[in-house]
């Protein structure tokens, strides 16, 4: 079994992915939670430009295909083939949300990760307002800056949402406490 929680910055996604572990793992299942951008090498570089100023569009979609390729081949293929439960924080749905909020088609990123990253099981879409998001991650948007950030998330919002009616996704409202989205989730996945 393979599930992924996706969504814009701000929605909750490695608090219940980390719940989500912790419940299988109670049930006495083997699970691998990880993430993507990942703690190898290119991830790592991804993570630095956020800091140390954001790669070009070409080279920052590249470099987090790369992260993605490592990540399959050295831990989520071989898990699912092992039998454990992999949950992941951010797939490639991330990837056609933000680097598609920068110009590329999202559907040829789907394409083009699909061809050698596997497909979830199922996709949990963690959904929750910008403002609420903006709000819940300290950035209140009266800044140019922050303003840019706000429609470039609604941009990855609407992406997301965009694979909703796939019969492997589920769209979780973000809006409640941790607790209740927590419990949203198992009841989507039973
Ligand atoms: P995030 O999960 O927010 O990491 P952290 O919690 O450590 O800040 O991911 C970092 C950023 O990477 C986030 O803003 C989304 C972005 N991202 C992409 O642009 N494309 C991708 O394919 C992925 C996986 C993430």
């Amino acid at each position: 079994m393979f599930i992924v929680i996706e969504g814009i910055d701000g929605t909750g996604k490695s608090t219940q992915a980390r719940k989500l572990a912790e419940h299988f793992t109670a049930d006495g299942r083997e699970v691998v939670l990880s993430r993507e951008p990942t703690d190898g090498p290119w991830g790592a570089l991804l993570r630095n430009s956020a800091e140390t100023g954001r790669l070009s569009p070409e080279e920052e979609l590249e470099t987090f295909l790369k992260d993605r390729r490592q990540h399959v081949e050295q831990l989520i293929a071989p898990a699912l083939e092992a039998g454990k439960l992999v949950i992941l924080d951010r797939y490639y749905f991330s990837t056609m949300a933000y680097q598609g909020a920068r110009g590329f088609d999202p559907q040829k990123i789907r394409e083009d990760n699909e061809l050698f990253a596997p497909v979830p099981d199922i996709l949990l879409i963690l959904d929750l307002d910008v403002d609420t998001a903006l709000t819940r991650i300290g950035s209140r948007g009266d800044t140019a800056n922050e303003f840019e950030q706000r429609a470039n998330l609604e941009r990855c919002r609407e992406i997301f949402l965009s694979v909703k009616d796939e019969p492997f996704a589920r769209v979780i409202d973000a809006t409640a406490s941790a607790e209740d989205v927590a419990k949203a989730i198992i009841a989507a996945l039973a």
